[in-house]
């Protein structure tokens, strides 16, 4: 298949000193759970993991108190509902990938927990596939039920456009909720799912090399001064 480039976004974790922006990581955490969580499960988080993005325990507890879990058996021997804690996963949409298909006229919505490791192309990928819906070119007919994407695997994607308009989700911290804004805060916060640990890696990655440099100087100056008489 024909290989299309990318467009290359810039986002806060990008680069040696990259970092994650958990004000945009928080926003897109909404937009997953307004949005995307109605098709696609995210089964590696636990609702505590947000803690790490600021939220404090008490919005944790909340965010996991509006969903309800399956548990049990109890003593009775029953499986029984009760709210969501802060140490469940996060709750799937679905029951299995029989009951997602069958929701989605065939097609597996795949789990989003390391969805950008996953893809070549990571955030860039995300981000562009979630903008690169549109008219398809001239010519080129869409089967049923599915819809033209400009960055998807052979341009037909069975997920209908997830963000597709201004104020699809309502900010509260001030921000304009535009299509684009929405898209790169949602990729924020999937980045951030996927390795949570990026920024102590980079972290690490700069004292190496600065480690290295010194020892390097070192390496040198001591050469330097053990052959000054070696003529
Ligand atoms: C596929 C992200 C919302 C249904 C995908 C893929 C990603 C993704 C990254 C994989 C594409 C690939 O294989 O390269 C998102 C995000 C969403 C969202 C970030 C929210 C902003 C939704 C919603 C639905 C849905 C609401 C259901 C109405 C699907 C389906 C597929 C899919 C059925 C499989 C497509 C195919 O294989 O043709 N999505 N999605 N998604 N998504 Fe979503």
């Amino acid at each position: 298949s024909e290989a299309i480039s990318l467009p290359d976004t810039r986002f806060s974790f990008d680069g040696l000193f990259g970092h994650f922006d958990r004000a945009s990581a928080q926003r897109g955490f909404q937009v997953y759970k307004e949005v995307c969580s109605g098709c696609h499960s995210m089964h590696l988080l636990a609702y505590r993991n947000l803690r790490q993005l600021g939220l404090s325990e008490a919005e944790v507890a909340g965010i996991a108190a509006t969903v309800q879990m399956m548990d049990g058996p109890n003593d009775e021997g029953q499986m029984v509902e009760r709210p969501g804690r802060a140490s469940d996963r996060f709750k799937s949409p679905f029951p299995n990938e029989q009951a997602a298909r069958a929701a989605n006229n065939g097609a597996y919505p795949p789990d989003l927990s390391v969805i950008t490791k996953a893809r070549e192309g990571g955030a860039d990928y995300i981000h562009a596939l979630l903008m690169g819906y549109g008219d398809p070119p001239a010519g080129m007919q869409i089967a049923d039920g599915m819809h033209y994407n400009k960055y998807f695997a052979g341009h037909q994607i069975a997920m209908p456009a997830p963000i597709s308009s201004d104020g699809q989700v309502e900010y509260h911290d001030g921000t304009r909720a535009t299509v684009d804004q929405m898209v790169t805060d949602v990729t924020q916060f999937l980045t951030w799912a996927a390795e949570p640990e990026l920024e102590e890696r980079k972290a690490m990655g700069v004292k190496i090399i600065l480690f290295l440099t010194i020892l390097g100087g070192l390496a040198y100056a001591v050469k330097r001064k053990v052959w000054a008489d070696v003529h």
